[in-house]
């Protein structure tokens, strides 16, 4: 055990689960250094927050010059890169999503979107879907049916909380339209069934779904949140802290599937790894929010905030590239899943892309694949990251701007992997 690992049990609560003891002392772009001396080629961003790879020189500038200027004003005094950040935000974000809320974690923003829509709507009901994640404070940890693990030894949760299926057509051995319809039907029985739609505040759904399993939510089933959101006066709260800023495709999903949410929550490659995140909403609902039903000291921080700003105008080059790379990531793991039995499915959008190991029946989860791979990955000098209720999914997120080389490279370390896997 190194000494640094040794310290940090002593010091640390034990709930990290690092995917490798090895000390990073440098990176860039998509590359790490360890205290040893290894190069590891990261396609992990720190679970899909670096998206413009690691230390990009027009962030770092910018947080540097915000460093000399002032660090924290706790709403003491107003400072410039709240507004900036804000404004370039407005810019991206889809139609009617034009006024916003910073805070410091995708949960808090989570939390905060759900204050608002029962402020907003009068009403308590909330409705998430299985395999959601949306964090781990206890408001949070309430929608989130990721992992019973996230739950468990945490009840009573919050109540009045409910739970419909979200598509999934490989689980359900379906194709995406039959997975959605199906999935809009239990969400009709349980408004029939268990709360009145007159009592729900909110639908909060991850329109590509993250830590769950890397389902895309597809545009008949998002379409039937919105429709029956309309219907009842339900507000459709997309949480994209995971799938927004370039990461399928477009700058958020909602915008790929071209389905308005009525609150967006926004965190992880906000400010690429600056502890930033928000949620928006129409200027209508934010400005109905008495001053002070909500707030945070450090939400807003001014360095995160620059931080933002600047990810924000330099995603602007690279977010058009997103889908060619994609294109070429798909092909290829296309391509490995007819030579590789242990790849059942290859799914998702953009640069956030899922690939379920199953066992030979091509369908049962096969829970001993993932580790052997990302052993394989780290001894060939690679970070990646599973995800999944059975944690047999790759979760392929290497940065945004990553070069044709280095996604081929990262590709071809994870077939070398699945070859000595299956050998
Ligand atoms: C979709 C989604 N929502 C919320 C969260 C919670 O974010 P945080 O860990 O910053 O609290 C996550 C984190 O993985 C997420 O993926």
């Amino acid at each position: 055990m190194s000494d640094l690992v040794a310290r940090q049990d002593e010091v640390i609560a034990p709930l990290f689960a690092f995917e490798t003891d090895d000390e990073v002392v440098g990176s860039e772009g998509s590359w790490v250094t360890t205290a040893g001396g290894r190069r590891l080629l990261d396609f992990t961003c720190g679970i899909a927050v670096s998206n413009l790879g690691h230390q990009p020189p027009h962030v770092k500038r910018a947080v540097i010059d915000q460093v000399n200027q002032v660090w924290h004003s706790g709403s003491t005094f107003r400072y410039a890169s709240l507004v900036d950040f804000a404004e370039n935000l407005k810019q991206v974000t889809p139609d009617g999503i034009e006024s916003f809320m910073p805070m410091n974690s995708g949960a808090e923003a989570v939390e905060g979107s759900i204050k608002l829509a029962r402020k907003t709507t009068g009403r308590q009901g909330i409705i998430a879907f299985r395999g959601g994640f949306h964090g781990r404070t206890m408001g949070s940890v309430s929608y989130t049916t990721s992992k019973a693990k996230y739950r468990q030894g945490y009840h009573p949760l919050v109540g009045s909380v409910f739970i419909a299926p979200y598509p999934w057509p490989f689980r359900w051995k379906m194709d995406q339209e039959s997975a959605s319809e199906r999935a809009l039907e239990e969400l009709d029985y349980l408004l029939k069934h268990e709360i009145t739609p007159g009592e729900v505040a909110a639908f909060l759904v991850e329109p590509m779904q993250g830590e769950g399993g890397y389902y895309p939510g597809g545009n008949t089933f998002l379409q039937g949140l919105r429709d029956r959101a309309d219907k009842h006066g339900i507000m459709l709260v997309m949480d994209e802290v995971q799938s927004g800023f370039g990461r399928t495709g477009d700058w958020f999903t909602s915008q790929v599937y071209d389905i308005r949410p009525d609150i967006l929550v926004m965190g992880k490659g906000i400010a690429n790894g600056l502890p930033l995140s928000a949620f928006g909403a129409s200027k209508a609902v934010m400005d109905a929010w008495p001053a002070g039903s909500h707030g945070t000291t450090f939400g807003g921080n001014p360095i995160a905030c620059a931080a933002a700003a600047a990810t924000i105008e330099a995603l602007h080059d690279v977010v058009p590239q997103v889908p060619k790379l994609s294109d070429h990531a798909f092909g290829r793991w296309n391509e490995l899943k007819e030579q590789h039995r242990t790849i059942g499915d290859v799914r998702g959008l953009g640069l956030m892309i899922g690939i379920e190991l199953v066992k030979d029946d091509g369908h049962t989860p096969d829970p001993d694949a993932f580790p052997s791979l990302g052993k394989y990955a780290l001894d060939h000098g690679m970070l990646i990251l599973p995800c999944g209720p059975d944690v047999n999914i790759i979760r392929f997120i290497p940065p945004l701007n990553v070069s044709t080389e280095e996604l081929d490279l990262g590709i071809d370390t994870l077939a070398d992997a699945l070859a000595a896997y299956e050998a």
